[in-house]
C-alpha cells in the first residue's frame, strides 16, 4: 500500500519520509518513551518501601557495618529478590525494565541493600533460571526467588578480578563429584548467602573453555567463610573472601556442560552490569534531589542558595547527566526485554552512570557545604557509595574493553 502510494508521485524526500511515518505508526509508537501504569506501580511500590523501612536506620548500618538482616527479609517478602524469575519458581515474573526502575528507587536510600538486591537478581537467580537444569531450579532458584535464601557470585580471586579468565580455583573431576581448592575475594553476601555460584578451573590446558560453574551450599565440607572486608562504602552490605579446601561438589550441581562456567560468568555479568548501572543512577539520583531539596532552604547573601546561579547551574548539569544516563539504563533494560544483545549497551549504561554517580555526588557534597561533610545528611554516603559502582561487575576500563570490541568486531 505505502509502494502504491508512493509509485510515480513526484513526492520530495521529506513527504516521502512523512507519509510513510504515518501509514506505518497509524498503530505503533517505535519511540515511546512512558511507562506503562504497571512499571509505575513497581517504581512507586519500591520507592514508598525505601523511604518506609530502608531510610530509618540507614546511617547506623553503615557505620556499624552492619547487614540489614531485617529488611532483606522484608525486601523478600515483598518480591524484589526474585523480580524477573518465572512465578513458575517463586518469582514475580517481571520485565527488566521493571527491576532497573526498582533498583533505582531502593538505590536512592540504601545502596547497601540495593547490591544485594542487584546480585541475587541478576546474578544468582537471572543465571540459575536461564542455564540450570530443572532439578536445580526447584531446589535453589524456588528458595532464592522468594528471599527464603540468599545467593552469592564468586567468580573474583586475588590474582583474578579483571581477568577473570586467570582462574586459580580447581575443580578436580573425580566421576560423581568435583573437588573444589581455591580462594575467592570481595564476595557481596559473604556470609549472609545460603548458595554461591562458584567458577573454578578444572582443565587448565583448555584454558577458558576448561572452566566450569557450580552450585555451592553454606555448610558443605571444607568451605569457609573468610573475614569480613572493612570498606569504604555500601557497608551494610557483607564483603568477604571465601576458602576451598577440598570442597566435594556433587556432578549434578555443576551448571551446564562441561566447559561452560566461563561463559555462564560473562553471559550473567552482562544483565548484572544493567543493574549495578541503575543502581548508580539512583545513587545519583538520590544526591542530586538531596542538593536540590537543600539548596531550596539553605540561606547564603540574603537568599537561598539554589538562586546562586553558581548553584542553580550545578543542578541543571547534574539532572541533565541523570536524565542521559536513565536513558542509557533504560535502553540495556529494554533491549534485554527485547531479546536484543545487551552486552554492550549494558557496559554503556554502567560506564556512564558509573561515572555519573561520582560526580554527582561529589557536586551534592559541595552544594550542601559543611553539611554535605557530616553523615546526617546522607550525600556523604552516597559519594563512598558511589566508587564501587566504578569497580565491581567489571571495572569502568573493562567496560570500554567490551564497548570497543563490541564497536569493531564487524
Ligand atoms: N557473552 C558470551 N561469551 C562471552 C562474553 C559474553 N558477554 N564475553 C566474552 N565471552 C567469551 C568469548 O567469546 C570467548 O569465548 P570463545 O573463545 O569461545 O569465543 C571467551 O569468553 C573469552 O573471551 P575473551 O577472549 O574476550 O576474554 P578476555 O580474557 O579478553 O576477557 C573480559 C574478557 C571482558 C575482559 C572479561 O575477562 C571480563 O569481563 N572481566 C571482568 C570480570 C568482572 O566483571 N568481574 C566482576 C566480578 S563479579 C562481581 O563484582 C559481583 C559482585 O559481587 C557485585
Amino acid at each position: 500500500e505505502i509502494s502504491a502510494c508512493l509509485v510515480g508521485s513526484e513526492m520530495c524526500i521529506r513527504d516521502r519520509k512523512y507519509i510513510c511515518h504515518v501509514l506505518l505508526n497509524l498503530n505503533q509508537h517505535p519511540m515511546d518513551f512512558k511507562l506503562t501504569e504497571e512499571h509505575l506501580m513497581i517504581r512507586d511500590a519500591a520507592r514508598d518501601f525505601a523511604k518506609n523501612e530502608l531510610l530509618p536506620g540507614v546511617i547506623e548500618r553503615d557505620e556499624k557495618q552492619e547487614f540489614p538482616t531485617e529488611q532483606v527479609k522484608k525486601m523478600g517478602e515483598l518480591g524484589f529478590l526474585g523480580m524477573m524469575v518465572s512465578p513458575e519458581y517463586g518469582g514475580g515474573g517481571m520485565d527488566t525494565v521493571s527491576y532497573v526502575l526498582a533498583m533505582e528507587e531502593i538505590s536512592k536510600i540504601d545502596a547497601s541493600c540495593s547490591v544485594i538486591v542487584s546480585v541475587n537478581n541478576s546474578l544468582v537467580c537471572w543465571g540459575l533460571e536461564t542455564y540450570g537444569n530443572e532439578e536445580q531450579k526447584k531446589k535453589y532458584l524456588t528458595k532464592l526467588a522468594t528471599g527464603e535464601s540468599i545467593g552469592a557470585f564468586c567468580l573474583s580471586e586475588p590474582e583474578a578480578g579483571s581477568d577473570a579468565t586467570s582462574q586459580r580455583t580447581t575443580a578436580i573431576d573425580k566421576g560423581d563429584h568435583y573437588i573444589l581448592n581455591g580462594t575467592k575475594n570481595w564476595i557481596t553476601n559473604g556470609n549472609s548467602a545460603d548458595y554461591y555460584l562458584v567458577i573454578a578451573q578444572t582443565d587448565r590446558e583448555k584454558k577458558h573453555k576448561g572452566i566450569n560453574a557450580f552450585i555451592v551450599e553454606k555448610g558443605m565440607e571444607g568451605f569457609e567463610v573468610g573475614p569480613k572486608e572493612q570498606k569504604l562504602g555500601i557497608r551494610g552490605s557483607d564483603t568477604h573472601t571465601l576458602n576451598f579446601n577440598d570442597v566435594k561438589v556433587p556432578k549434578e550441581n555443576r551448571i551446564g556442560e562441561d566447559g561452560f562456567g566461563f561463559k555462564f560468568a560473562m553471559k550473567t555479568l552482562s544483565g548484572g552490569r544493567i543493574g549495578i548501572a541503575a543502581q548508580a543512577l539512583g545513587i545519583a539520583s538520590g544526591a542530586y534531589e538531596l542538593a536540590r531539596d537543600y539548596s531550596k532552604i539553605r540561606k547564603a547573601f540574603g537568599t537561598e542558595i539554589c538562586n546562586h546561579q553558581a548553584i542553580a547551574f550545578k543542578l541543571a548539569d547534574m539532572h541533565t547527566q541523570i536524565s542521559a544516563a536513565r536513558h542509557l539504563v533504560m535502553k540495556a533494560a529494554w533491549d534485554k526485554d527485547q531479546g536484543n544483545n545487551y552486552d554492550m549497551s549494558g557496559a554503556m549504561a554502567k560506564l556512564y552512570a558509573s561515572q555519573v554517580a561520582m560526580d554527582t555526588t561529589v557536586e551534592a557534597v559541595q552544594v550542601h557545604g559543611g553539611n554535605g561533610y557530616v553523615k546526617e545528611y546522607h550525600v556523604e554516603r552516597l559519594m563512598r557509595d558511589a566508587k564501587i559502582t566504578q569497580i565491581y561487575e567489571g571495572t569502568s576500563e573493562i567496560q570500554k574493553i567490551v564497548i570497543s570490541r563490541g564497536l569493531l568486531k564487524d
